[in-house]
């Protein structure tokens, strides 16, 4: 498995498990079945409603001595409402709590929006914000930063970071995020983000990387293209005699970026990871370069209001 090495000399495993839209009751199997055929890296998010799930299947495996908590890398996410900086360690310890681990790896500002804190949801009107100034993203990862100190979190980045965002906290900061979580996929190939975040030292994980065709229907868009079904990514595996999900989890591997496929399917789960014997040539990514169309299956949309200060959330 490729991995990528961190200043302290941390490494993560470039293909991790997505558990976004994993349902509770099937989210622990899906665990128990990648720890099975070998995947070392989960990523979590307080928001996915499901982590004390993930937190039983992995402390079942760590009970039966089968993996120690070293062996595997555990990612989650600072949901919108718990911005303020005092709201950020109790949010933490409740993952930590609900994961059943004393420190995770990594831990994410999950978007560069702040909610009203206690907001169900997502918000409706202006009000369910906090403006910049009531919550400024500096002060939140001022918060990171402490949980960092306080040995909670090993690593602290973020996701769903425009190069302006990163740009903005780094210069109010004066500290560089170790990761931008953010949708990445040959209909989006990020590469002005790439080659940024290539310069500053921050690693990219790609989410979304087979077009996340599971999300609900309230934020999915009409005649949405298909990755999976692309002809451009169907005759390269079947060149490779691999499949499509193969393909794009590959390409982006090949990009020296880290991905996350979701699945709770165990043969396709399997089949994800088994994409690291896969070798694209260069005529397979001269191919996918063309595809790149500036596409987001997750546009931000659900998150916008009437006021201007809460749209283009990308800055796209
Ligand atoms: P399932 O969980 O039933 O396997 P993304 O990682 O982009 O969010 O995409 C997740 C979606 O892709 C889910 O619907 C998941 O379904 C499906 N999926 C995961 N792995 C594969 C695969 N190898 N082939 C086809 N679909 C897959």
């Amino acid at each position: 498995m490729k991995k990528f090495k961190f200043k302290n000399g941390d490494t993560i495993d470039a293909i991790g498990l997505g558990t976004w839209k994993s349902d509770p009751g099937e989210v622990g199997k899906a665990v128990k079945a990648a720890l099975d055929v070998g995947y070392r890296h989960i990523d979590c998010a307080a928001v996915y409603g499901n982590e004390a799930e993930v937190g039983e299947a992995l402390q079942e495996s760590f009970s039966k001595g089968e993996l120690n908590r070293e062996d595997v890398w555990v990612t989650s996410k600072l949901w919108n409402t718990e911005h303020k900086r005092e709201d950020v360690i109790p949010a933490l310890k409740q993952t930590l709590k609900d994961l059943k681990l004393d420190e995770l790896d990594l831990y994410l500002i999950h978007w560069p929006l702040a909610f009203r804190p206690g907001l169900q949801g997502i918000p409706e009107k202006d009000e369910d914000f906090l403006s910049p100034e009531e919550a400024p993203l500096s002060e939140t990862w001022h918060a990171m930063a402490e949980a960092k100190k306080e040995g909670l979190v090993r690593h602290i980045g973020v996701s769903n970071f425009s190069i302006n965002k990163l740009e903005k906290l780094i210069n109010e900061t004066g500290e560089v995020p170790e990761m931008n979580q953010v949708e990445l996929h040959p209909y989006l190939q990020q590469n002005d983000l790439l080659s940024y975040c290539k310069e500053k030292h921050i690693f990219i994980t790609a989410y979304s990387p087979l077009g996340s065709m599971d999300r609900p229907d309230s934020i999915k868009a009409e005649n949405e293209p298909s990755l999976l079904e692309n002809e451009i990514i169907t005759g390269i595996a079947v060149k490779h005699n691999a499949t499509p999900a193969q393909i794009l989890i590959k390409w982006a591997v090949e990009r020296d970026t880290i991905v996350i496929p979701k699945s709770t399917n165990p043969g396709r789960i399997e089949e994800n990871i088994n994409s690291m014997n896969i070798s694209l040539d260069e005529d397979d990514h001269a191919q996918i370069k063309q595809m790149d169309r500036h596409y987001r299956y997750l546009n931000g949309k659900m998150f916008e209001t009437e006021s201007p200060m809460y749209q283009n959330i990308f800055d796209d």
